[in-house]
């Protein structure tokens, strides 16, 4: 059989090694060939394709990034989107398709498998925001990322006497935040979840200067203050899934910090600094057991699956299950966090 790959949305760290071990698997146990579609959705809904086997692998396992490209298409915003689909996996004689990618690439999946497509799905993202799964790949790598910076900021800022606001990424979850600030030891961790108080986060700050340590405020991008005011956008437009493009909370509240406090307060940006470069050995790990997990799900015929991380067992799920309502920080878990505030 011959079985397609693509990999959609926002890259992660550890595309590659899903690709390579779908492929090593796939080619040596199962004797499949394999294509590449370019660009997520994008390339079988234009039908554009690359060579992918063995060969093709060689050397990706650290690589981040994804060989195959990435995009936001959706094909359910184009017309005739899903018969193009059809059509080009029948020209180009696919039998079975693996999707790599997070709520909206495997949202477009779960669709298309419900409509007869055979698609297995591999869930990725820094967010790791995808419920059915314990983390997806990636995740640790940005967290990690993120642990180094707040690290080098507690020194800079601590001889500087200021306060250093982190933004991270996270549209609507905080995970990212809430483990790297958790292992940096911020002062304050703002997400999406729970709205924050200003005042709060200033009182936070000004205790933390109080013990002659400086103040490390960790905010996803999606935080909101509990003022109403919403979220912060970089522009109104918005994407082939309908999401805005975020970002600036960081500059918004270091401002404010200045205001209220009187010290002086700067914002760092993470952004694509967390999702690009190479994968951390976790999610190497985690990333090529997805793959080869994934390929067998393709071998057993049974489709419509997503696979699953659940403690050390790598299951399969029904892809309904991973994409039909985001995983977020519940309040008790954030709460654990706010003893170490201020
Ligand atoms: O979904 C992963 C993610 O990195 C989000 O954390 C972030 O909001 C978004 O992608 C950014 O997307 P883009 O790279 O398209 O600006």
């Amino acid at each position: 059989m011959r079985v397609g790959v693509l990999t959609g949305g926002g890259d992660c760290p550890g595309l590659n090694a899903v690709i390579r071990a779908v492929v090593r698997k796939g080619v040596k146990e199962h004797g499949f060939d394999f294509v590449g579609f370019r660009d997520g959705w994008r390339g079988p809904l234009e039908g554009i394709t690359m060579p992918l086997g063995i060969e093709q692998c060689r050397g990706i396992l650290p690589r981040g990034g994804t060989i195959l490209g990435s995009s936001r298409t959706n094909p359910f915003a184009v017309d005739d989107g899903v018969q193009r689909i059809t059509d080009h996996l029948a020209d180009a004689g696919v039998g079975a398709l693996v999707a790599i990618g997070g709520e909206d690439t495997l949202g477009v999946a779960t669709r298309l498998a419900e409509l007869g497509v055979n698609v297995v799905g591999v869930p990725k993202t820094i967010d790791n925001d995808l419920s059915g799964t314990d983390f997806t790949f990636g995740f640790d790598t940005a967290v990690n990322i993120a642990t180094e910076a707040i690290d080098r900021l507690h020194t800079t800022a601590e001889s500087h006497h200021r306060a250093l606001v982190v933004e991270v990424m996270g549209r609507h979850a905080g995970w990212i935040a809430l483990h790297a600030g958790i292992a940096g030891g911020a002062s304050s961790v703002l997400i999406p979840e729970i709205p924050f108080d200003i005042a709060a986060v200033c009182a936070d700050v000004e205790a933390r200067f109080r013990s002659e340590y400086a103040p490390i405020i960790v905010v996803s991008e999606g935080a909101v203050p509990a003022d109403g005011s919403g979220m912060t956008l970089q522009s109104g437009e918005k994407d082939a899934f309908g999401h805005v493009r975020l970002g600036g909370i960081g500059d918004r509240l270091a401002h404010e910090i200045e205001q209220r406090t009187g010290k002086e307060a700067r914002a760092v940006v993470l952004g694509h600094i967390q999702r690009g470069g190479t994968p951390s050995a976790f999610d190497r790990w985690l990333a090529t057991r997805f793959g080869l997990q994934a390929i067998s799900a393709v071998a057993d015929g049974d489709f419509g699956v997503m696979v699953a991380l659940r403690g050390t067992d790598i299951v399969r799920v029904p892809l309904a299950e991973g994409t039909g309502e985001l995983k977020v920080v519940s309040p008790e878990e954030y709460a654990e966090a706010q003893v170490f505030f201020g």
